[in-house]
């Protein structure tokens, strides 16, 4: 049943996204001078919303838009109703409705769906991922220098040792791809694809990651903080990639890495 409310409460968001997409919308800016929401967000997160407590009214839910709706559930939904809004507001087909649904505060369904190029990805903890039903695998690079990275840049620059523009710098000057596509969700999930061998960024909400991250692992990846260390979407540095350039790539992440 859980299983069921979250596809049709994706499909719910997505249809709700087609619906606007290169028509008419109103924008207007959160902080930061290019941090937009649109119309459509709010109409997404609605109608997810109207999915998720019509079967489970109990639920705790955390979404970008609309905040927590804190109740004494152990089940909490995570909802990011339109993950890469600038691009949807440009007529940018690279966004997709996320939503993480966690038990016990372990992450155990994830969906995240591009209506644009039909593109449905889920996981369920323990059983793997799929791509439109079909299994998904990370990739098998072996190493940093010959993979194809992916990232994101906050909205709000930071200006620290190690800051976004340092590390992608050491990648690129490096000859290493690294693309930058404006949807974290779909970043994670393309890793978990096979398409990008790793993805890191600095500064992410948990209802960005929350399901791509279920999605990367349950197709054979790894995801960290940029330690290393265990992964929580309560904070805000992400690294996941298929596992055998991870340690690497934290190495870069870092300044550590003795060749990049
Ligand atoms: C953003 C996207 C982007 C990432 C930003 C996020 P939004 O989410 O995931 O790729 O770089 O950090 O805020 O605002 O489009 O939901
Ligand atoms: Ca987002
Ligand atoms: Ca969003």
């Amino acid at each position: 049943m859980l299983k069921s409310t979250l596809i049709r409460a994706a499909e719910a968001g997505a249809a709700v996204m087609q619906h606007y997409f290169q028509g008419s919308f109103t924008i207007s800016n959160k902080e930061g001078i290019n941090n937009l929401v649109t119309e459509a967000d709010h109409a997404s997160e609605k109608a997810i919303f109207e999915v998720i407590r019509r079967d489970y009214p109990d639920h705790f839910i955390l979404s970008e838009e609309a905040g927590e709706i804190v109740t004494d559930s152990n089940f909490k939904w995570i909802v990011d109703p339109i993950d890469g809004t600038v691009n949807f507001a440009h007529g940018l087909p690279l966004c997709c409705v996320s939503i993480g649904v966690e038990q016990d505060g372990e992450m155990i369904l994830g969906a995240v769906y591009n209506p644009f190029i039909g593109e449905f990805f889920f996981a369920q903890k323990g059983y793997g991922s799929t791509l439109n039903d079909k299994k998904i695998a990370v990739s098998n690079e072996s190493s940093v220098l010959k993979s194809c990275l992916v990232t994101g840049f906050p909205y709000s620059y930071l200006d620290q040792p190690n800051s976004p523009l340092d590390v992608f710098s050491r990648l690129i000057r490096s000859g290493v791809p690294v693309r930058r596509l404006g949807s974290a969700a779909m970043d994670l999930c393309w890793v978990a694809a096979g398409r990008f061998d790793g993805f890191y960024e600095h500064k992410l909400q948990a209802w960005d990651s929350a399901a791509g991250v279920l999605i990367v692992e349950e197709a054979g990846g790894r995801v960290s903080d940029f330690t290393g260390g265990r992964y929580s979407p309560y904070q805000p540095h992400i690294i996941a990639t298929n596992g055998k350039i991870h340690d690497e790539l934290v190495a870069v992440v870092n300044d550590k890495h003795p060749g990049l």
